[in-house]
């Protein structure tokens, strides 16, 4: 026989190019059936196009929640070694028996030390240390002003100050006006860009003005194939407000939110901190008129 009619004996183990949510699934699924993966992504962190994303079509469900269990699981995987910063080179080889050259970028810091807390980034020697432009005094009413220093003296000193801060002006000005965030920002040394950044991430926050009553419907999946846009056609007709507007009393604000975490009382809606599950249109007059009545 023909020495090269001898198969090699196969390699345990894959190749997965990009480090997209794709890249990530077939690394797990790989591990399930027991086969080593080379994880490669050409930039420094897996997550590819799908981290930059707020949300996904057609559901709108929330792209990190999508991915960060994935990133998670990669990453502690005792059989994915992730190769970042690595491009392919060549793959040679046969059907189970491949050589593969991968082009690795340098990264300029020690992965196994790096915990990615940032403070070389702080104490960067070489940093182009630019002058901060003088900041404009924060405009507000005396009794604004009064509340939000409560607020502020409150929480200062605490560990993770700011999210705190912020669910206490949320409760007190129900919206975050551009000063009182400014203010947050000059009293707790964080940057306006940080404070920015949390106040419009969650859903509970907003910064434009928005009704006494926030009625969130939840269009995440399990509430949508159960009827959520017919509860959200409802309330809409009787306001006589679209989805993210308010009526002109700055009594109702209509919203649409993923997921409310209560997908067994689906569809479900919230208004304050009121949970409403297992919802018809028919539901949703006595549930305004409630809210009419308070308000
Ligand atoms: S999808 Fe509506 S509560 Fe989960």
């Amino acid at each position: 026989m023909s020495s090269n009619l001898i198969q090699p004996h196969p390699v345990g183990a894959a190749l997965v190019v990009g480090g997209g949510i794709g890249g990530m699934q077939a690394a797990l699924d790989l591990t399930g059936a027991g086969i080593k993966v080379y994880l490669t992504d050409n930039g420094p962190a897996i997550g590819g196009v799908m981290s930059q994303l707020d949300k996904t079509f057609p559901t709108n469900d929330c792209a990190m929640c999508t991915m960060a269990p994935r990133l998670v699981e990669v990453g502690r995987h005792r059989d994915i070694e992730v190769l970042t910063l690595s491009e392919v080179q060549s793959v040679r080889g046969t059907p189970g028996n491949f050589n593969v050259t991968l082009n690795r970028q340098p990264r300029y810091v020690d992965e196994k030390k790096c915990t990615g807390c940032g403070t070389c980034v702080s104490n960067c020697p070489t940093h182009n240390h630019v002058q901060p432009m003088p900041t404009p005094p924060v405009e507000l009413e005396p009794a604004t002003r009064e509340t939000l220093a409560a607020i502020v003296a409150r929480h200062k000193n605490r560990p993770g100050p700011l999210m705190p801060i912020l669910q206490e002006v949320n409760i007190a000005l129900n919206y975050f006006p551009e000063s009182a965030l400014r203010y947050v920002a000059q009293e707790t040394g964080y940057s306006v860009a940080d404070v920015y950044r949390i106040a419009t991430f969650y859903s509970s926050f907003s910064v434009v003005p928005r009704g006494k009553y926030v009625i969130n419907v939840c269009m995440g999946t399990t509430c949508y194939v159960r009827g959520s846009q017919r509860l959200m056609d409802k309330v809409s007709e009787m306001l006589a407000i679209k989805e993210d507007e308010t009526t002109p009393d700055m009594k109702f604000t209509l919203k649409s939110v993923r997921c409310i975490g209560c997908c067994g009382l689906a569809p479900a809606l919230t208004i304050g901190t009121e949970t409403y599950g297992k919802l018809t249109r028919q539901d949703i007059p006595d549930i305004v008129h409630k809210c009419q009545e308070v308000a």
